[in-house]
Parts: structure tokens; C-alpha cells; sequence
């Protein structure tokens, strides 16, 4: 195992009911005008925008709103919450929605004290040194950006999707009330279901050795994710499903539960993202057809931990097998489970074809060869792209 630091400074307020502390956490920030941050509209067809509005007038704040947030938030969305709070003297921003939301709620919480354009942190231009207080309500189980300090933004001019990662960024709270989850329609819920087990996926395939602990805590929350996926998907409003997910979504991805002492691989998330930069289209849905070619492309790295990821996750039976076919069997299985929630296979089922490989490939390669597990090259990228087609 490696040496690590490990602070998660979030708060969680976690179960049915924790909204109505919203504005008892606001006033605590010490807060006199919030930038309300949300999406598309869901939260109004919800009731939610109300629920939230009641609980800031309760808590005597001004409200300032930024709503519009894209699936892939824009940087020119950020741009313009940035120069909102600036003009409105907020002093707390708070993201109700998706990780979407909130990724555009942290690069608009970094970018108000910084002089330049918040783009340079994407370019890795500029380090992030200070933001302005953060606060979310989460309604969509994937991203755990509600307990973490990432953010992925996309430049749709320069098609261009890339990410921060900081300690400024991390909420200072975050509400995790299962049953905002309820509505969340069956294609969400499936890219949510991807997303969390990508981010096990992530952090499991590694080659620090002697880490069991950390090994057995992803078998346990991608199994956990494998039971109660499919049954969110047949009873939607059955809270102790919503809750497992939901939990599960937060502990997959939070700046280190399961990833301390263990050097992680992110190289799928980096290709993927050049995907959805190009083709817009949602994030889990491309991350369920590269991450099966990706196992393929690299299982030899170190075919025992994807033979344990087969008896212990997928239950193969490891009798009368080789490493190999046991290995293979467990990739299969991951295939085969997202083919059966609803996810897609192949780029083709996106309307994906081969003539921006090169140029993703590129891209996904800029600041480097990425991964661990095995290190890819802009060669490798292309070679798992293509099998993806
Ligand atoms: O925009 P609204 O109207 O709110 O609708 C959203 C959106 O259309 C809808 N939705 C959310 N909650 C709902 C709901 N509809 C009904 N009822 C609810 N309760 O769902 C749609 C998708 O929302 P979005 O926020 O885009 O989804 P998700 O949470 O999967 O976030 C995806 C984004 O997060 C990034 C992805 O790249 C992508 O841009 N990621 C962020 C990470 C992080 N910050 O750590 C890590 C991830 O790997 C990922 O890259
Ligand atoms: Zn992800």
C-alpha cells in the first residue's frame, strides 16, 4: 500500500426528510445572497425549486439564480455565473440537481476570485487558490461530485472536455435525500449505474500490490450497485434501492474512500471524455462502451486481479478454467450486465463512426500518457477506440 493524506472536508446529510435542513445550513455558512444553481427544468416539474425557495427564505437569504445548466455543463454557462455573482455579491453558491450542476456550480465557485478566465483551470493553465463557498442538494445518483472536488467542464467552441480536481472545490454540504431520486427517468438511472461502477472500475484495476482492504471495499460496493441497479429500474420509488444507489454513487467516487494507498488509472474517464466532447452525448452512455474494451485491451497487465474481479464480483466459477478464460469471463459478465439495464454496447449505437478517432485520441493524450494499470499511449487510445466502433 502507498502513504497518503486523506481529508474530505464535506459534510453529508444523508435520508428522506434532510431537505428541510437546507436552510439551517445556509444560514450556518453565514450567508446573505445564494446563487441557486440548476439544470434543464427538472427541479420545477419536481416541486423541488419551490422546497429549495421556501427553505432560503426561511434561512433570510437573497437569491440570485443560474439555471440552464446543460448535461455537459458549458464553460460559457460558468462564464456567465461567475460574472452573476461578481455583479450580485453573492457569497454562497448552491448547485440542486445532477453532477452536471454541480461540476458547473464548482467551476463557477473557483472562478469568482481568480482574474483570469476559469477555462485556464480546465488547460491546467492556472492552480486553483481560493472559492467561494459551496453548497449542493443531489438528485441524480453517478457522479459523487457531491463529495468530491472534481469538476468537468466542456468548451463546445474548442471541443474540448476536460476536468479540475482541487480541495477549494469540495462542498462545504451536501443533502442526499434518496427520494429526490424518485423521478430520475430509467436512462439516467442506467447512466448513473455505469458511471458509479466506471468510478469502482477506476480504482480497483490497479497494480499496487498488498491493498486488500481498499480491494474488498470496490467488490462490495460494485456488487451492492449489481443488486440494487436492476431493481431501481423496476421499482423506481422503492427508498431503500434509491438510498443503496445513492450511497453507493457518493462512496465510488469521494477523493479517497477507495482510492487511498492505491494508484489509480483514469484512462477510460480520459478517453471518454474526448467522446462526449466531440459527439455530446451522455457520459456513462460512452463509458459503457469503451470500459468492457478497455478490460480486453489491458487485462494482461495483470490478469489476477481481473481474475478476482470475476470470482469474486461476477461469481465465475473459476473451476476447469484458465487465468485467461476466467479473466475474459469476468469482462463478459460486465458486458452482459449493462447490455441487460439498457446500456450501450458499441459507438455505432451512438451514432458513432471511426472519423474523429485520431483527433480524440490526440486530445485524450494531451497532458501526458494516461493510466496506470497499463500506460496508454495516443496509439493505445486509438486501438481501444476502434474496437469500440
Ligand atoms: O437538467 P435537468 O432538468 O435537471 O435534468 C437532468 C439532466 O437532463 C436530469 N435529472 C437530474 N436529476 C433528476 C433529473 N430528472 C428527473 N428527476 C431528477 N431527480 O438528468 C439529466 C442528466 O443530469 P446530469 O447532471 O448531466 O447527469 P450526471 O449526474 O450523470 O452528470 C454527468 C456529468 O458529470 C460529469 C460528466 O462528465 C458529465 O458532464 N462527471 C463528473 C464527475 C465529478 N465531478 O466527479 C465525475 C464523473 O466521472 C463525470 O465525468
Ligand atoms: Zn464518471
Amino acid at each position: 500500500m502507498n502513504s497518503f493524506d486523506f481529508h474530505n472536508p464535506t459534510k453529508i446529510l444523508f435520508g428522506a426528510g434532510k431537505l428541510e435542513q437546507l436552510g439551517e445550513q445556509v444560514a450556518a455558512c453565514g450567508s446573505k445572497t445564494v446563487l441557486l444553481v440548476y439544470g434543464g427544468g427538472s427541479i420545477k416539474k419536481t416541486g423541488l425549486y419551490d422546497r429549495v425557495l421556501t427553505q432560503l427564505a426561511g434561512a433570510g437569504v437573497r437569491t440570485v439564480e443560474l439555471p440552464g445548466v446543460e448535461p455537459n455543463p458549458r464553460v460559457t454557462t460558468v462564464r456567465k455565473g461567475i460574472e452573476l455573482c461578481r455583479a450580485e455579491g453573492v457569497d454562497l453558491i448552491l448547485a440542486v440537481g445532477g453532477g452536471s450542476v454541480i461540476d458547473a456550480a464548482k467551476a463557477v465557485a473557483v472562478g469568482v476570485p481568480y482574474e483570469g478566465d476559469v477555462w485556464d483551470f480546465l488547460m491546467r493553465k492556472a492552480k486553483i487558490t481560493a472559492a467561494l463557498p459551496l453548497g449542493t442538494v443531489l438528485t441524480l445518483s453517478a457522479t459523487g461530485s457531491e463529495m468530491n472536488g472534481n469538476a468537468v467542464i466542456t468548451n463546445w467552441e474548442e471541443k474540448r472536455k476536460k476536468s479540475f480536481a482541487s480541495i477549494y472545490a469540495y462542498p462545504k454540504f451536501s443533502i442526499l435525500d434518496p427520494t429526490l431520486t424518485y423521478t430520475v427517468p430509467a436512462d439516467q438511472t442506467v447512466n448513473g449505474i455505469v458511471d458509479m461502477m466506471s468510478h469502482v472500475f477506476e480504482q480497483y484495476f490497479s497494480l499496487t500490490p498488498d491493498t486488500p482492504l481498499q480491494e474488498r471495499l470496490c467488490e462490495s460496493i460494485l456488487q451492492t450497485i449489481i443488486e440494487n441497479g436492476e431493481r431501481a429500474l423496476a421499482e423506481p420509488e422503492q427508498y431503500e434501492v434509491r438510498a443503496n444507489l445513492m450511497l453507493c454513487g457518493t462512496y465510488a467516487l469521494n477523493g479517497g474512500m477507495i482510492s487511498v494507498g492505491v494508484q489509480t488509472d483514469w484512462a477510460t474517464h480520459a478517453i471518454e471524455h474526448e467522446v462526449s466532447a466531440i459527439y455530446d452525448i451522455a457520459h456513462a452512455a460512452g463509458l459503457s462502451v469503451l470500459f468492457p474494451n478497455w478490460m480486453k485491451y489491458v487485462y494482461a497487465s495483470r490478469p489476477d486481479r481481473f481474475v478476482q474481479f470475476a470470482v469474486r464480483v461476477w461469481n465465475i466459477d473459476p473451476a476447469g478454467k484458465s487465468d485467461e478464460e476466467i479473466a475474459l469471463a469476468g469482462i463478459q459478465a460486465t458486458r452482459d450486465y449493462f447490455t441487460r439495464i439498457g446500456a450501450p454496447a458499441r459507438l455505432a449505437d451512438l451514432g458513432i463512426g471511426d472519423s474523429e478517432i485520431g483527433r480524440m485520441a490526440k486530445e485524450a493524450v494531451k497532458f501526458g500518457p494516461i493510466g496506470s494499470f497499463k500506460v496508454l499511449h495516443e496509439d493505445d487510445v486509438k486501438a481501444i477506440l476502434q474496437l469500440s466502433l
